[in-house]
């Protein structure tokens, strides 16, 4: 067994207890990029191949393919008579799912299914700290064991490309390389606790309208390069157990029946082991999906004896249209990770942990290292208590709960501290709270069956205020000295199978906030959502803008500590918030949503790529978050001014604390190519690091690039290729605020 170095950019924050193991799988095609990572998962054990040959001798035909497909929703079936147990699985990204029915989507009303609801996706990667996924992973990773389940359905990794996209608050990044570094720590931290990941939704499912039976089509370049490296990384680096295979198409096969991304890419290039489980109805086809290389079909409730992977599979068996090795191949790799995470011969294998102090710790740090500062002109923030005898708390979102709702997977928890649960956690006695709800959040009732399709059928919320709760939100705020709305949207809002319609913001907020910042210019504007919103009038008209997420469930304690200044907040936007939505990529070129083809257009420039190449000014770009400190970069500076291709670029940046109090900084390293061979780009993250600074403190953060890192997908030859010639190394602590400028050569 051999350690990888810990990267230095990494080393300024907390690592300790990070145990980095064994050197990745062999990369069997593709030639792999970064090769100084600090987090390295166990491989899928191939040591029991010989009791696995000799258990699946013994198995009927029927014993086998019933561990192919779901014999109840999560899980399929056991062959108790050779000691082999359920496969067993669960949701999710927010925290480890309540217990379903065995056969239909209720609740299956135990009294022993809570668990830690942790912060969402977007909050985790606005952490911009690879520590945070790590601890993430770990702790959910605990929680799947302690109620007894062998893969976590999760981490959802697909790349941001339209910002209605209904389930971006669930997802990462629009940023490959962010994407990565998070997804790596996240599968190593879950895996550690004996439990398989499935990485989803494998892949280029970017949106939820039509999601069922859409056909992507992507270029091969841009798949490379934009919506596969935290998938290859989960592999290669991650040593993931499980992929879930998504609903939609790509290139006309459904992803569960796509032999190239299955067997070419994900297996063959990338080198994986471990078991592809369908998104749930996500087969179509036995055959198709079986030699292509989808190991377990799960499904929502039919007869599971129906399934295409149940009774059609064992009659084609027996008719000779499939050949039993392919059942036979699945199996055996169902057998390998089960025996990899001890779900047979169970001895030593970790018990885990549900819902303790522990894991809600780790919800509150990732917490409040997600919060981003937007705006912060008058000063009003941090809250100055010296100066405070009221506080109008208003917003309906100021007590929404969001663990659970919408379509999908949310957690049934003991503990989801609201914003203003948190304020009345935080906030001395003296301090009145004028508490007001200001707007409702409401569907037309006609319209609501369809909140599944919003996209299709336009905005079915109700948008007109309640004068009533206008006017007590207008006279919580008149008689305070500070007011805090909190708007944004909710989990209802923002939902698994649909879209959203625009980026407006429902329920008639827009008009709410604005009579709220005319009854008391002290007003601060909490946003609580997944994704971007048309916050233009927003920003402008207001001097304090906070952006929090569906933040788990020590949520509102971290968010009160924000603004109180307890913690200063260091979260950077994940992706870009645009001014309007004709700014963004797949918009502006018309290429969204499609119909039954959906074509990306836009190639590489997804996200910030596109913003800056075009130069299209966002409302607040990629990358960017303010601290109630204030930071500045020196001496940045690159080791060499020349590189060969197999060498690391070591940048090392001073940055110092100027301000008054303790606080965090990302240094962020793009790199662009001027006079590429190849469409380019303006600027591409290519590293980071974050480092905590005491007031007057100046730390040195050295963040390697290896070389390889530069290179782009050349299709001609299939293979990564880096261009010899200048790059230019960007260092800033935003996508649009560099502030130092190094060209490099490259021979
Ligand atoms: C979602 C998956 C989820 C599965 C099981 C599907 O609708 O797309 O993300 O894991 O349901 O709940």
């Amino acid at each position: 067994m051999k350690n990888k170095p810990i990267s230095t950019a990494l080393a300024f924050v907390a690592i300790i207890g990070i145990s980095c193991k064994r050197e990745g799988a062999v990369n069997k095609g593709e030639m792999d990029l970064a090769m100084e990572e600090s987090y390295q998962g166990t491989p899928v054990s191939m040591q029991y191949d010989e009791k696995i040959d000799s258990l699946i001798a013994q198995m009927t035909l029927e014993e086998k393919v019933g561990m192919l497909h779901g014999s109840s929703m999560f899980a399929t079936a056991a062959v108790e008579r050779l000691g082999i147990p359920e496969f067993t699985m669960a949701d999710g990204p927010l925290g480890v799912r309540e217990e379903i029915s065995r056969d239909s989507w209720a609740p299956a009303g135990w009294d022993n299914d809570f668990a830690t609801y942790y912060p969402a996706g977007g909050g985790l990667a606005a952490t911009w700290n690879p520590e945070m996924a790590y601890r993430f992973g770990n702790s959910v990773g605990a929680e799947a064991r302690a109620r007894d389940k062998d893969m976590l359905l999760s981490p959802a990794i697909n790349i941001i490309r339209t910002p209605l996209g209904g389930r971006t608050y669930e997802y990462f990044t629009e940023d490959p390389f962010l994407n990565k570094k998070m997804t790596v720590p996240f599968v190593v931290g879950v895996q550690e606790n004996d439990v398989a990941v499935s990485e989803k939704h494998y892949a280029a499912n970017n949106q939820e309208t039509h999601r069922d039976y859409v056909d992507v089509q992507i270029d091969e370049r841009t798949l490379r390069e934009i919506y596969l490296p935290a998938f290859k990384a989960a592999v290669t680096e991650g040593q993931a157990y499980g992929f879930m295979g998504a609903y939609n198409k790509f290139r006309g096969d459904y992803l569960c029946e796509n032999e190239y991304m299955l067997q070419t890419v994900l297996r063959d290039q990338w080198g994986f082991d471990g078991i592809v489980v369908s998104d749930w109805a996500a087969v179509h086809d036995t055959k198709k999906a079986l030699e292509s290389g989808t190991d377990i079909e799960m499904g929502t409730p039919k007869p599971f004896d129906e399934f295409y992977f149940a009774d059609a599979l064992i009659k084609a068996v027996k008719e000779g249209k499939i050949e039993e090795r392919y059942v036979d191949r699945a199996v055996k790799r169902v057998l390998q990770v089960m025996f990899t995470i001890k779900a047979i011969d169970d001895e030593g294998r970790k018990k885990g942990e549900l819902s303790t102090e522990k894991h809600f710790q780790d919800a509150y740090d990732i917490a409040s290292e997600s919060i981003v500062l937007l705006k912060n002109d008058g000063g009003l923030l941090p809250i100055n208590l010296d100066n405070i005898k009221s506080v109008a708390v208003i917003g309906n979102n100021a007590t929404k709960k969001n663990a659970l709702g919408g379509f999908g997977a949310g957690v049934k928890t003991k503990r989801e501290v609201t914003p203003l649960e948190g304020l009345k956690n935080r906030l001395p006695e003296s301090v009145q709270i004028n508490y007001a709800e200001g707007y409702r959040e409401g569907y037309s009732e006609n319209e609501k069956a369809k909140l599944g399709d919003i996209t299709l059928n336009g905005p079915v919320t109700l948008d007109e205020l309640d004068p009533m709760l206008v006017e007590e939100a207008v006279n919580a705020a008149k008689n305070s000295d500070v007011a805090i709305i909190f708007a944004g949207s909710n989990r209802d809002y923002e939902t698994e199978a649909s879209d959203r319609a625009s980026l407006a913001l429902p329920f008639g907020q827009e008009a709410l906030i604005e009579k709220v910042m005319v009854a008391n210019p002290n007003t601060i504007v909490v946003m609580i959502a997944g994704a971007p919103f048309d916050l233009e009038q927003i920003s402008e008209k207001s001097s304090a803008l906070v952006w929090s997420w569906f933040n788990g469930s020590e949520g509102g304690n971290a968010l009160a500590d924000v603004l109180l200044g307890d913690v200063n907040p260091s979260g950077k936007l994940p992706w870009t918030m645009p001014k309007k939505l004709e700014d963004s990529p797949a918009h502006a070129i018309d290429a969204f949503p499609g119909d039954s083809t959906v074509v990306y257009k836009e190639g590489i420039l997804v996200g910030y790529r596109w913003f800056d190449t075009k130069e299209i000014e966002p409302l607040y770009p990629f990358g960017y978050g303010l601290s109630y400190t204030e930071f500045e970069f020196l001496d940045v500076q690159t080791d060499k001014a020349t590189y060969q291709e197999d060498e690391m670029i070591k940048i090392d940046v001073n940055v110092k604390n100027i301000g008054n109090i303790t606080g965090k900084e990302t240094v962020q390293v793009y790199v662009s190519k001027p006079n590429s061979t190849v469409e380019r780009a303006n600027k591409e993250l290519k590293g980071f690091g974050k480092a905590e600074l005491k007031s007057g403190e100046t730390k040195t953060i050295s963040i390697p690039i290896p070389i390889k890192e530069l290179g782009y997908y050349n299709v001609a030859n299939n293979s990564w290729e880096v261009e010899k010639g200048d790059y230019h190394i960007k260092v800033g602590n935003s996508s649009r605020n560099i502030l130092s400028n190094i060209k490099i050569t490259i021979n």
